[in-house]
């Protein structure tokens, strides 16, 4: 695994196939000296860790400025006074839509409900649960370089319908009815199995909204996404991160799945995002 050393800059990978930690300080981060490098190992890792660099909310807004375009979502962002960064928790006096959150808890790709997801997410830990509560992240592109050929061939071509209504079964298996409309007026999207990005690399387009993949017989089809689901996730494409408080995690998701590990909803973890816009379509 690379490992290269500067004063404040020490780059080293965490796990074969995905996740890097980098250890360095708040002013070489808010300088943007290193954009470049934090994007590029960003799209071959997957995901970048500070450890423990404790930025301020403000400090977090101008970091992600630094990385790309800043994803402007009014009013998740009014929910801490106009800071700019989203509040992700289990309480619902700090995040009314703490209910619809709980999707975060089953493997899950960002923005899958329209034609260009975000290009990646920043979250820092305000304050962690006394139990549990990590995060995982799959890397989809190793998951799909190792595909077998036949495999590979198989499932390129494949069109898939997502659906946020999917994902949120997962967690209220029985809403009422009125409930089951409103997430379906959400709508419902169609993506590639396999995206081919504009580098010509690939990666596998999975997740808790994959509702069936078109064409295709309904148990067959269930069987094929939580196959290749499972497959994506088994642990040499894993990496599991054990929040330590100031933490800051960011991570690619264009070329990742990521999910929150249960916790205590009473326990007053908090963490805060932000997030950069997309910059490239599903295709
Ligand atoms: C998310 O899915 O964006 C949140 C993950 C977490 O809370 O660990």
């Amino acid at each position: 695994m690379a490992t290269a050393v500067s004063s404040r800059w020490q780059v080293r990978d965490v796990a074969p196939k995905i996740g890097t930690e980098i250890i360095t300080d708040k002013e070489t981060l808010l300088s943007g000296e290193r954009a470049g490098e934090i994007r590029d190992i960003m799209e071959r890792r997957g995901v970048i860790v500070f450890p423990e660099i404790n930025l301020t909310d403000e400090e977090q807004v101008a970091f992600t400025h630094t990385l790309g375009t800043f994803a402007q979502e009014a009013s998740e962002q009014a929910l801490t006074g106009g800071k700019g960064v989203y509040p992700i928790t289990m309480d619902p006096t700090i995040n009314p839509h703490a209910d619809y959150l709980k999707g975060a808890f089953y493997w899950h790709i960002d923005g899958t409900m329209s034609q260009v997801p975000i290009l990646g997410s920043i979250m820092s830990s305000r304050r962690l649960s006394a139990e549990g509560g990590d995060t995982e992240f799959c890397n989809t592109y190793a998951a799909w370089d190792e595909l077998p050929d036949d495999e590979k061939q198989a499932i390129d071509g494949l069109q898939v319908v997502h659906a946020m209504w999917r994902s949120q079964l997962y967690h209220d298996p029985e809403p009422s009815y009125d409930k089951l409309k409103q997430w379906q007026a959400i709508g419902r999207n169609v993506l590639p199995l396999v995206w081919k990005h504009k580098t010509g690399r690939k990666s596998l387009v999975l997740g808790a909204t994959a509702l069936q993949v078109q064409g295709m017989d309904i148990a067959e089809s269930e069987a094929l996404l939580v196959r290749l689901r499972t497959w994506a996730t088994s642990p040499q494409f894993v990496y599991r991160h054990k929040w330590k408080l100031g933490d800051m995690v960011i991570w690619d998701n264009t070329g990742t799945m990521h999910r929150a590990m249960a916790y205590d909803h009473n326990s007053g973890r908090l963490m805060h995002r932000t997030k950069l816009e997309g910059e490239e379509a599903f295709a």
